[in-house]
């Protein structure tokens, strides 16, 4: 199977490339999280906000990452290590495989929760329920029953059954099924909420601004969501870019990947503003949109117990996509540098994580509730350290390392293909992660672990 170097698995498409990596992005960031801060933080407004972010930095990092991981063709820390060697960059690199670790937990936790709403989907658990009763019913499955925690280790086991089979077989054979299904699930989804009757007003909320919404916070919010939707600063891009094969044109697979993603969460937003809307619901209602909202709207329209099914399908696989990311940071630097196979490392890494991950999921429950720290559970401490702390210092360091270390030359060489693709915009995307992405990254992460505030 898989050699630490030389013999190096790749994937074999430029399909496969786009599948793999927009599968990434994709994920309950765009359909849980996006949505609801737009609606938080009053719609267009902040979506403008957003796109903004994506291209002036959300893209310079992608291309970084995409740079450090084919140029090296390693796991995060084994890329840095080999990239400057005897320089402490390699800590970057281990600050990664540390965020992968903390995300992967949190995030199967809600992923699981995905599948027990699939379950109740399909059992009809939702019908005759009000709002309240719905909030009961998602707070009482997750802080006083025990299923929460069966299904994160179905979804756990479910991701290191797929990365067990390795890059090629494993996660491209996977991705290259599971996205495009994603993306026919969603239009459906669009369809459904835009047919119904007054579903203008969502998307007149998600498409005309009012920009006397935009604080500081929903500034900070919207820098924070594109890190977390594009998978940047953690290394998950380098070790996906490890395997990209030379001829790939990364400036191309990151519009393409950018461009997925995004379209993915405004799609997401379609298909639940206007529906939102229509059923003459408040749309800043915050994490609970999709597990207690959602239920409530789906029971109100025709045929609602089908899109039921189908929208928890669509963040079930938009999470598996994701998850399978994650945990490969972490099975490349376990067999790359600890020299283990990659059955080994695949189960090794989801044990490991799984410890993290229980007390996550059971975050809620009495048994674990007094855990705290800063007066946050151990899901929240989760989240928020990594979202919040690690990947922008991560996204920081990144973009410092290819404009001032590794520097301007050698990526050339990178981005070009050795010289073989035009690369006139290389001195815009220099100015970019040597100056424009290091100081807005610099104050968001001030702000995020308070030392500095608006
Ligand atoms: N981008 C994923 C999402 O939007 C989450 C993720 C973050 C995945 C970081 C990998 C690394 O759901």
């Amino acid at each position: 199977m898989e050699k630490p170097q030389g013999n190096r698995e790749s994937f074999a498409t430029k399909f496969g490339v786009i599948a793999a990596t927009a599968g990434s992005a994709v994920g309950l960031g765009n359909i849980w999280r996006f949505p609801y801060l737009t609606g938080e933080y009053g719609g267009a407004a902040f979506l403008v906000v957003y796109l903004v972010f994506v291209v002036a930095i959300g893209i310079p990092v992608m291309l970084s990452e995409f740079v450090i991981g084919r140029s090296a063709q390693l796991n995060p820390y084994g890329a840095f290590k080999k990239l400057a060697p005897r320089k402490p960059w390699y800590l970057v690199g281990l600050m990664g495989v540390a965020a992968a670790f903390m995300i992967l937990a949190f995030y199967t936790t809600v992923a699981g929760w995905t599948l027990e709403y699939i379950y109740q989907a399909v059992i009809g658990g939702f019908p005759g329920k009000d709002g309240v009763q719905l909030g009961e019913m998602f707070s009482h499955f997750r802080d006083h029953s025990w299923r929460p925690l069966l299904w994160f280790f179905l979804f756990m086991g479910m991701t290191a059954g797929i990365i067990v089979f390795g890059v090629k077989k494993g996660i491209e054979k996977s991705t290259v099924i599971m996205m495009p299904l994603l993306f026919l699930i969603l239009v459906v989804l669009c369809i459904r909420s835009l047919t119904l009757p007054g579903s203008l007003e969502g998307i007149r909320f998600l498409f005309q601004p009012d920009f006397s919404k935009i604080d500081s916070s929903a500034i900070l919010a919207a820098l924070g969501q594109v890190f977390f939707s594009m998978s940047i600063g953690m290394g998950t891009l380098i070790t996906y870019a490890s395997y990209f094969p030379k001829s790939d044109n990364l400036l191309g697979t990151s519009f393409s990947v950018a461009f997925t993603d995004t379209l993915v969460a405004i799609l997401a937003g379609v298909a639940i503003f206007p529906a939102v809307f229509s059923f003459h619901i408040e749309p800043g209602y915050g994490p609970g949109l999709v597990f207690v909202t959602l239920p409530g709207i789906f029971q109100q329209m025709p045929g609602g117990s089908f899109f039921a099914v189908l929208f928890f399908l669509l963040l079930a696989l938009a999470a598996l996509t994701s998850t399978i990311s994650v945990l490969e940071v972490i099975v490349a630097f376990f067999s790359e540098e600890l020299k283990m196979t990659r059955k080994a490392a695949t189960w090794t890494a989801a044990g490991t994580v799984s410890i993290l991950g229980l007390m996550s999921t059971l975050a809620w429950n009495p048994m674990m509730k007094g855990v705290t720290l800063f007066g946050k559970n151990v899901f929240e401490v989760l989240d928020f350290t990594s979202a919040n702390i690690l990947l922008p210092m991560g996204g920081f360091f990144i973009v410092l390392f290819v404009a001032w270390f590794f520097g301007r030359q050698k990526a050339a060489s990178e981005l070009s293909n050795e010289g073989t693709l035009k690369t006139g915009y290389i001195p815009f995307y220099m100015f970019l992660i040597r100056y424009i992405a290091p100081v807005a990254l610099a104050i968001i992460f001030l702000n995020g672990i308070g030392l500095l505030r608006f």
